[in-house]
């Protein structure tokens, strides 16, 4: 039998994936369990490089380098496309979705799915959304009303609906990257921000955050993307292979980010470094009727329709 020197020399394809966040995370599991299923199933025709913690590419420049195609794939928070595409700005509108649940279901839903295109003429392929959770607010000081966060600076993602969504209880909203946010918080240049539990505890948060308040007031979850530059350069085949290996992975990542709400907010109780606050619903009920009129300054942009439809999956 003939072997031609390209099957005996040829090396695997690299392809990059980065993050910005822990390895001990649902989107750092994810991205390991994708590595481990594409090298099981395509051996020594592709290796899948996991760059963790922002090493690679941070949250200024992740998109702009898979565009570049010198990463292939990236899992941004759906907070960080506001570049690409305004329709995406749904997921952080405040008070929105009853859980976890119900983000799912919109998500797997007809609106859901036709989203995962909405950055196709920026290049962008949108290959399917993970979880993360709800988020939290941390604070220096405690945060019972939304009148306690009042000229208080929080740490948020590069969102105009978080920015609106601070603003909308007077307290000063800071665009930060991710990879500076426990030094902003440690040296009390900001006084608080909002995370999933996962977050909070990979990253050390509640170390440096006196008080957590259990206010569940949004989500934090992801799309993986790809560039279309990239994607159409796989041979479908392979492509199969990649995007069944990359669902599989998604799905081990859910399951994370299901069993990480309670772990890692038990974890972060034991630790005594930071206390839980529980709003009564009377108190929940001033940060919903603060905040939510946040929804009508983006509606225009985001879509009545599509509002509605994030609306119905709260059943
Ligand atoms: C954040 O910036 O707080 C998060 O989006 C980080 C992440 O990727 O979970």
């Amino acid at each position: 039998m003939l072997i031609s020197s390209s099957q005996v020399f040829a090396a695997p394809v690299e392809i990059k994936f980065s993050h910005v966040v822990a390895e001990n995370t649902p989107k750092g599991q994810m991205a390991l369990k994708f590595k481990e299923l594409v090298e099981q199933r395509l051996p020594n025709e592709y290796q899948v490089n996991v760059f963790p913690n922002s090493q690679l590419f941070g949250d200024n420049n992740e998109v702009a380098a898979l565009l570049l195609n010198d990463v292939q794939f990236v899992a941004p928070s759906l907070s960080k496309f506001e570049r690409y595409t305004k329709k995406l700005q749904i997921f952080d509108l405040p008070f929105l979705f009853s859980d976890m649940e119900a983000v799912n279901r919109f998500q797997q839903g007809e609106s859901g799915q036709k989203l995962l295109g909405s950055m196709k003429r920026k290049g962008i392929v949108g290959l399917g959304y993970l979880h993360n959770g709800m988020k939290q607010l941390s604070a220096s000081s405690p945060l019972l009303l939304p009148t306690d966060a009042s000229g208080k600076k929080f740490r948020i993602m590069a969102s105009d609906v978080l920015a609106a969504q601070f603003q909308a209880v007077d307290a000063i909203p800071v665009k930060k990257p991710f990879s500076e946010v426990f030094t902003l918080l440690q040296t009390r240049a900001i006084d608080g921000q909002e995370n999933t539990w996962s977050n909070i505890y990979s990253k050390k948060f509640y170390e440096v955050q006196s008080y957590i308040t259990e206010s569940n007031h949004g989500v934090l979850d992801y799309m993986v993307v790809t560039s279309n530059t990239f994607w159409k350069s796989l041979p479908a085949d392979k492509r199969a292979i990649i995007k069944t290996a990359l669902d599989e992975a998604v799905a081990y990542g859910n399951e994370i980010a299901a069993a990480k709400v309670n772990k890692d907010k038990e974890t972060i109780v034991a630790s005594k470094r930071s206390e839980i606050i529980q709003l009564s619903p009377e108190q929940r009920q001033q940060w919903v009727t603060a905040m939510k009129p946040v929804w009508s300054q983006f509606e225009a942009k985001i879509g009545k329709n599509l509002i509605q439809a994030a609306e119905a999956s709260n059943k």
